[in-house]
């Protein structure tokens, strides 16, 4: 039975980086026989506009029929005046808190082609391989009580709470865990054990939980230390896992050592191992529109879709000889051009990467 991939473009460049992945997966379904379709559906700033919300009940009742979704980006400008309950990116949580998707992979790969598009040394960056298990349904995101409340004197206060289960931690860290032993068998759990309670409980789970998985080697950092050691020594690292909200922050900062954020894809999955899967980067409002985007984190965020939730690890592949095969060529997108290479727009790189995949 053919699998069905639930496409949510969203808002800014999320459209064009979306159709460029669109594209490189019709050509597997049209030449390399990949049995899927493809619905498409509104969320963020889109669906507000549209539906006055951004998660409509028709896009979350589609998102739960999907075998998988790909979602672009959302958020921008124009919806910032909104509330926070019908801002663009509570259609995001929205769909990650609903479909239940903790477990949020964001691998930070170094193209060797792109060594000398990170703004740090060469030497420094060369190889980098991590992976950033990111909790995602869980901590400061979501936790209760929150908002904004008026004091007896007047004064506003704002207020957000920090809160992890014990089974929560557990299983983040499992498959943490799971991913090390199919790499080089070490994990760093982050957290801020030194100041919040939350997180020291989360440091004694961990390492209950590490203790089942006596071939990895679990260390544990606090996360400054852990942002600082990042740009410092990156290489130390394989598997890092952490709260929800260190590890956006984090992987914004790994994404940099890749040379551009619009190169790193991301899967978010269930206990199942259903997912959502997109661009590590957002909505990009400043580009949105021009064509300029880079639509290759898009496409390797498909390349995860096929290999993690429709066991297509082959065609997975294709995607991945594809786009290092154009980044061979020397085409580059502005947010990874350097000296000496052919500058392109967004479409002309998802036609290159369509191209490189018939030419394999
Ligand atoms: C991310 C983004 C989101 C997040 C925003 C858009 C809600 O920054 O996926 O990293 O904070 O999780
Ligand atoms: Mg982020």
């Amino acid at each position: 039975m053919s699998k069905n991939i639930l496409i949510l473009p969203g808002d800014g460049i999320g459209p064009e980086i979306v159709n460029e992945a669109v594209k490189v997966l019709a050509c597997l379904r049209d030449d390399f026989a990949l049995d899927i379709e493809m619905d498409e559906a509104l969320v963020g700033g889109a669906a507000y506009d549209a539906a006055g919300h951004p998660l409509p009940e028709a896009t979350l009742q589609l998102a739960r029929e999907a075998d998988a979704i790909l979602l672009g980006a959302v958020g921008g400008p124009k919806w910032e005046p909104l509330e926070i309950a019908v801002r663009p990116e509570k259609g995001l949580l929205g769909l990650r808190s609903e479909l239940k998707l903790f477990a949020n992979l964001r691998p930070a790969i170094l193209y060797p082609q792109l060594a000398a598009a990170s703004t740090l040394k060469a030497e420094v960056v060369a190889g980098l391989d991590i992976m950033i298990v990111r909790e995602l349904t869980g901590g400061i995101y979501f936790g209760q009580p929150r908002g904004v409340r008026k004091l007896e004197s007047g004064e506003r206060e704002g207020f957000n709470t920090l809160v992890y289960r014990e089974s929560e931690v557990e299983r983040i860290v499992r498959v943490a865990m799971d991913i090390a032993m199919k790499r080089n068998r070490r994990v760093c759990s982050v957290d801020k054990a030194n100041v919040l309670e939350c997180t020291e409980l989360w440091r004694e789970v961990a390492t209950r939980t590490g203790a089942d998985y006596p071939e990895v080697a679990l260390s544990h950092m606090y996360v400054d230390n852990a942002a600082m050691q990042l740009v410092r020594a990156p290489k130390q690292f394989d598997v890092m896992v952490t709260t929800n909200m260190f590890g956006d922050i984090l992987s914004d900062c790994a994404a940099m050592l890749t040379g551009s954020i619009g190169m790193l894809p991301s899967a978010s999955l269930d206990e199942a191992g259903k997912g959502m899967y997109e661009p590590i980067h957002g909505s990009a409002p400043d580009i949105a529109g021009r064509g300029l985007a880079n639509p290759l984190a898009t496409i390797l965020s498909v390349a995860m879709l096929l290999r993690y939730s429709l066991d297509e690890a082959e065609m997975a592949g294709r995607i991945e000889s594809a786009v290092d095969k154009v980044l061979n060529s020397g085409m580059r997108t502005a947010d990874i051009h350097s000296a000496g290479m052919q500058k392109v727009g967004t479409e002309q790189m998802g036609d290159a990467v369509v191209m490189a995949l018939r030419e394999a």
